[in-house]
């Protein structure tokens, strides 16, 4: 081994390395502009920058590779600036911008989204930027009027000014931002993607007039939470748009005809708001459509069939409306377009009834259902066992009959939630049943259950956070496994049912908040509360024995208790004078018990401040 020699190819590789550097950087480019470098420090100076992100920008250096600059290679003019908060972190810029950004008369990208600006106007001066192609103010607390000189903006491909919004002391997200009218919008020949989310924009009557003179407009047309109230017929020249975003505003009217010829269009978002009448069969013309979201508004009739020409749709969601018409004919007409392919479909609170079809395995990535709160009738078909996506299921309140078995959820490998209460349905299980699924939420309420006990495959569901099995029908004892099966459950309701037998020492190492066991047939003494619970509901059982155990025991911890049901039991003695570590009781009913004595002083004092109505008769 000749170390020499390795050292001086080494050298040598080391030189080339260092001699094609300086080279690169003797090409590349002019150093950035004297005054362009003066402009961007009193820029800085404006500008409060509370975790002094910005102080590369310092002194008498190369302004090139300053935090956020980008400059041209070649020129060496400023011609891009990056300075988005970052939210995650509450990195925000505030302060004030100052006009010596107009010395940057080559900026082509300007992007301040993210940032607190404290409900500052928008400057006018930025219309002055005449090189802009990307303007990004979205969620930067700018206010007040949109200032009109932004028209001269005739280079903007990209205006982004969504999301200025704060929230008041009730949790309203009000806008920031307002318009007397949209009209500059016209100067903006290149637009091709323009946001204007959460704008107020109720002056604003000309908006899809105006919008409608710019061919370029090809990309995206957010005005979504903008308060509009009219959607004017006859637009013709936004037929390239992809994305358009009308959600939650108080557009009262029937659908357009011109939104059906958008042909061009991904995504088309109407939700919440108030469009009425039937679809048109036009819908299949929207033959790019991959998300379609009509819910919550008051559309009718049945969902036209040539919703089978819609060969890219991943989504839908069409809950809270009035359509009417036969379930088994929308699956129809989805299983022709886009078996396979769509993922989430949404048609709950409708009027829909039929069947449902047994030719479910023909869509394959769903993962989405929900049915719910419609008039749906008939079983559930077997085919529903080969949704191997499904994750969230939803059929709650249908007129579903017929058995429900192990077979049904065969290849339910990824379930989370499945939420079906309120139909004719009946479980059946073999007792050694282990689930291919982990729940996080089980809703069976008023299923029938057979066995009509509880189910031992519970105890393989770690992860469930909510179970419901209210009005089952089942009976028995409940075993010492069911209180620890899951650490996550937070809500359990088992009422109306035949079980029996003590509750033990109670739930202990969950996190309850919620627990219904009324209306049942249990015995023996109370249960003692874990300090999380917020709601008890254990009424109309057999519990015996004093409330002083509950109430006094483990009195140092205080408990989260609001709403608490003993009424219709057989306690007996006086109601303890224990109140003080249970500060947070909104209502308490020991109605029907055989209670003796007064109401302690410290639960009056506790509660009579209060709305709720007590009962503490007898
Ligand atoms: C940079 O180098 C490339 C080839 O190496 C050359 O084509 C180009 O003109 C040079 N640019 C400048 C500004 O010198
Ligand atoms: C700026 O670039 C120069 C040369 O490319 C380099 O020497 C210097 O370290 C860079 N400064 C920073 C802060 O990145
Ligand atoms: C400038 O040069 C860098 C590094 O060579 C390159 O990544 C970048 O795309 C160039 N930028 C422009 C605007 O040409
Ligand atoms: C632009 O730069 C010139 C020269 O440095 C300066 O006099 C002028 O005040 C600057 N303009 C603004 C708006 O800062
Ligand atoms: C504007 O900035 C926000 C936040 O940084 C970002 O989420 C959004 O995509 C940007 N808008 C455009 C059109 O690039
Ligand atoms: C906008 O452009 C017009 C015409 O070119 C000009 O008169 C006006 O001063 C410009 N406004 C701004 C804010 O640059
Ligand atoms: C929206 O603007 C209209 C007209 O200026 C005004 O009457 C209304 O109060 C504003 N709404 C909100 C929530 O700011
Ligand atoms: C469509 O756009 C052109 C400009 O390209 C405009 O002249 C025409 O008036 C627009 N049509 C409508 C109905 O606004
Ligand atoms: C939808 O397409 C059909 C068939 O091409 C056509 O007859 C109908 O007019 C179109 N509807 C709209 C609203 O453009
Ligand atoms: C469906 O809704 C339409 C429009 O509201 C109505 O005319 C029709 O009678 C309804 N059909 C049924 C079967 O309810
Ligand atoms: C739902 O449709 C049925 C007929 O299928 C009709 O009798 C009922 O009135 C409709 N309900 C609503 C709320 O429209
Ligand atoms: C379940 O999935 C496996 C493979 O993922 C497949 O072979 C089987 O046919 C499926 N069973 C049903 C009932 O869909």
């Amino acid at each position: 081994m000749n170390i020499g020699s390795t050292v001086v190819r080494f050298l040598s590789i080391a030189t080339l390395f260092t001699i094609s550097l300086l080279l690169c950087n003797a090409n590349l480019s002019a150093p950035c502009k004297q005054n362009e470098r003066q402009a961007l420090l009193k820029f800085k100076h404006d500008l409060e920058d509370p975790f002094n992100r910005l102080s590369s920008w310092a002194g008498e250096g190369d302004c090139r590779n300053w935090t956020g600059v980008v400059c041209d290679n070649l020129t060496g003019h400023v011609c891009e600036l990056h300075l988005a908060g970052y939210e995650s972190f509450s990195m925000y810029f505030s302060g004030k911008i100052n006009p010596s950004l107009l010395n940057l008369t080559h900026l082509t990208y300007l992007d301040l989204s993210n940032n607190d600006f404290r409900g500052i106007q928008i400057p006018s001066f930025l219309g002055s930027l005449k090189s802009l192609r990307y303007l990004n103010l979205s969620h930067s607390m700018f206010g007040g009027l949109i200032p009109h000189q932004l028209e001269n903006l005739t280079s903007l491909q990209v205006l982004d000014l969504g999301n200025s919004q704060y929230e008041d002391v009730y949790g309203e997200i009000l806008s920031l931002l307002e318009v007397e009218s949209l009209q500059w919008i016209s100067g903006l020949s290149q637009l091709q993607h323009l946001d204007m989310s959460r704008a107020n924009l109720s002056k604003a009557s000309d908006w899809l007039r105006v919008t409608n003179t710019l061919p370029s407009l090809v990309e995206n047309l957010d005005m979504s939470f903008c308060r509009l109230y009219h959607i004017p017929g006859g637009i013709a020249n936004m037929t390239n748009l992809k994305f358009l975003n009308l959600q939650d505003n108080y557009i009262s009217s029937t659908i357009p005809k011109w939104l059906y010829m958008l042909s061009h269009l991904q995504s088309l978002i109407l939700s919440d708001n108030s469009f009425h009448g039937e679809i048109s069969s036009s819908l299949g013309n929207l033959t790019s459509i991959v998300n379609l979201d009509l819910s919550s508004n008051q559309v009718a009739g049945n969902i036209p069939n040539s919703l089978g020409n819609l060969f890219t749709i991943c989504s839908t969601d069409m809950s809270w409306n009035n359509l009417n018409g036969s379930v088994s004919e929308i699956f129809e007409s989805f299983s022709r377009c886009s078996s396979g392919q769509i993922e989430s479909l949404s048609l709950s609170s409708n009027n829909l009834s039929g069947h449902l079809t047994d030719k479910l395995d023909h869509f394959e990535k769903l993962r989405v259902l929900d049915l719910a709160n419609n008039s749906i009738s008939g079983p559930l078909p077997p085919s529903f066992g080969n949704l191997s996506c499904l994750e969230t299921v939803s059929i709650d309140d249908n007129n579903l009959i017929g058995v429900v078995s192990q077979l049904h959820f065969t290849n339910l490998t990824r379930l989370v939630e499945f939420q079906a209460s309120g139909n004719s349905l009946t479980l059946e299980t073999t007792p050694h049943w282990l689930p291919p699924f982990q729940l996080s939420t089980l809703v069976l309420d008023s299923w029938h259950l057979e066995p009509s006990e509880l189910p031992m495959w519970l105890q393989s569901q770690t992860q469930l956070e909510t179970l419901s099995m209210f009005n089952t029908r089942i009976s028995g004892t409940i075993m010492t496994w069911f209180w620890n099966f899951s650490s996550q459950l937070e809500y359990i309701n088992l009422s109306e049912n035949k079980l029996y037998g003590e509750v033990p020492h109670i739930f202990p190492s969950s996190d309850y908040q919620e627990i219904f066991l009324g209306s049942n047939q249990f015995n023996g003494s109370l249960p003692l509360v874990s300090s999380t619970v917020k709601t008890l509901d254990l009424s109309y059982s057999s519990f015996s024995g004093t409330l002083f155990h509950f109430f006094c025991n483990n009195n140092s911890e205080p408990k989260a208790l609001e709403s608490l049901h003993l009424d219709n039991n057989r306690l007996s003695g006086k109601i303890p004078d224990c109140f003080r570590n249970w500060k947070k009781l909104l209502a308490v009913n020991l109605d029907s018990n055989n209670l003796i004595g007064n109401i302690p002083r410290s639960l009056l004092f506790g509660l009579l401040t209060l709305p709720q109505i007590l009962a503490l008769t007898q």
